[in-house]
C-alpha cells in the first residue's frame, strides 16, 4: 500500500471510501541504498525505464534522485516516468518539505510527469482555473525538465457535462535539427461515482507502456492510457455493484481494481476516449 498514510506510526484512515487500514514500513534511504548496491554488484543495473510514485521521506527521495542520475549515466536513453505524488483536492498527504525536493531535484530529471491538478499547481505555484491556465502550467513544467507532461485529472468544466473529468497532456520534443515539436491534447473522461485505490499508479504505468509504443505520438499514448483506465474501472464498478446488491454502495474491498480480469483490455484497449488536439 502506498497512499494516504498519515505518518509511519499512526496509520489512520483519512479518506472516506478508501481502505480503513494502512500497514507497512517506510523504507529508509539507507535501506534503498543497500538494495541498489546489490543490483550493482550483480551487474543488473541497466534499465530502460524507471517509474517512481509515492514517497514520504526527503532522504529517500534524494537517494532516488542519486540512483536515477547514475542509471541515466549507464544508459543515456533511460526514460524516467515521475508521478509526483503529493496530494489531491487541495490537501497534501506527504510532508510539505518534499515539495522543494520535487521542484529542484526530481522534476528536472523526469522525462514524463503525471501530476494531478493539485500537484501541478504545487510544483508551479500557479492555480488552474481555465484551460489556458492548464496550458501555461504544462509549459512551466516543461521548462523545469520533462518533455512529456500529463495532468491526469482536473476539475475544469467538461464540454460533455459534469459527469466527465478533464485530463490534459503536452509534449515538447527537441528534434536533432534543434527545432521543437509541440503537441497539446485534452480528454473528457467519464466519471464513475466511487473511490478507487491504485488508479493513479495504473495511469502512470500505462503512460510508460504506451509512450514506449508511441514515443512521439502523445495523442495515441494518452488515448490508449485513458481507454485502459476506462475498461478497468468499468469492469470493477460493474462487479462491485453486483457484489454489493441493489441499492447498496460497494465496499472498498469490492472496489479492488479488476486487474487480472482486464488483462486483454490492458494489452490491447479498444479506444473509447478520443483526445482533442488543442
Ligand atoms: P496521483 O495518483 O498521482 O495523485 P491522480 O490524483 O490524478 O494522480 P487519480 O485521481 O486516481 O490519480 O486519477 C487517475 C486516473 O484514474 C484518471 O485520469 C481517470 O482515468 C481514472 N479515475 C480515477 N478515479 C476515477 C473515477 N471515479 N471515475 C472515472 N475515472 C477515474
Ligand atoms: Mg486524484
Ligand atoms: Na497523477
Ligand atoms: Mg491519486
Amino acid at each position: 500500500c502506498r497512499r494516504r498514510r498519515p505518518t509511519q506510526k499512526s496509520l489512520e484512515p483519512i479518506q472516506m471510501g478508501s481502505y480503513a487500514h494502512w500497514k507497512g514500513q517506510v523504507l529508509t534511504a539507507e535501506e534503498l541504498n543497500v538494495l541498489y548496491e546489490g543490483i550493482k554488484l550483480n551487474n543488473v543495473n541497466h534499465y530502460d525505464y524507471i517509474l517512481t510514485g509515492y514517497s514520504r521521506d526527503i532522504s529517500f527521495l534524494e537517494t532516488v534522485v542519486d540512483i536515477i542520475k547514475e542509471l541515466k549515466k549507464a544508459n543515456p536513453s533511460l526514460v524516467y516516468v515521475c508521478d509526483p505524488v503529493m496530494g489531491d483536492q487541495g490537501a497534501m498527504y506527504v510532508p510539505e518539505n518534499l515539495l522543494p525536493v520535487y521542484k529542484n531535484k526530481v522534476v528536472p530529471l523526469a522525462d514524463i510527469l503525471t501530476p494531478n491538478q493539485f500537484e501541478a499547481e504545487l510544483l508551479t505555484g500557479r492555480k488552474i482555473n481555465t484551460e489556458e491556465d492548464a496550458i501555461e502550467v504544462m509549459d512551466l513544467l516543461h521548462k523545469m525538465g520533462p518533455e512529456t507532461v500529463v495532468l491526469t485529472s482536473t476539475d475544469l468544466p467538461s464540454k460533455q457535462g459534469d459527469q466527465f473529468l478533464v485530463a490534459l497532456g503536452s509534449q515538447k520534443i527537441k528534434k536533432p535539427d534543434g527545432t521543437n515539436t509541440d503537441q497539446k491534447i485534452c480528454m473528457d473522461i467519464p466519471k464513475v461515482d466511487a473511490v478507487f485505490v491504485g488508479t493513479g499508479d495504473l495511469f502512470a504505468a500505462m503512460m510508460l507502456a504506451w509512450t514506449h509504443h508511441h514515443p512521439k505520438d502523445l495523442k495515441t499514448a494518452c488515448e490508449k492510457t485513458v481507454s485502459v483506465m476506462h475498461h478497468v474501472i468499468k469492469r470493477t464498478i460493474t462487479y462491485a455493484n453486483e457484489m454489493a446488491g441493489p441499492g447498496k454502495r460497494p465496499t472498498p474491498a469490492q472496489l479492488e481494481l479488476r486487474m487480472v480480469q482486464s488483462k486483454a483490455d490492458i494489452e490491447n484497449p479498444t479506444i473509447v476516449v478520443e483526445a482533442k488536439v488543442l
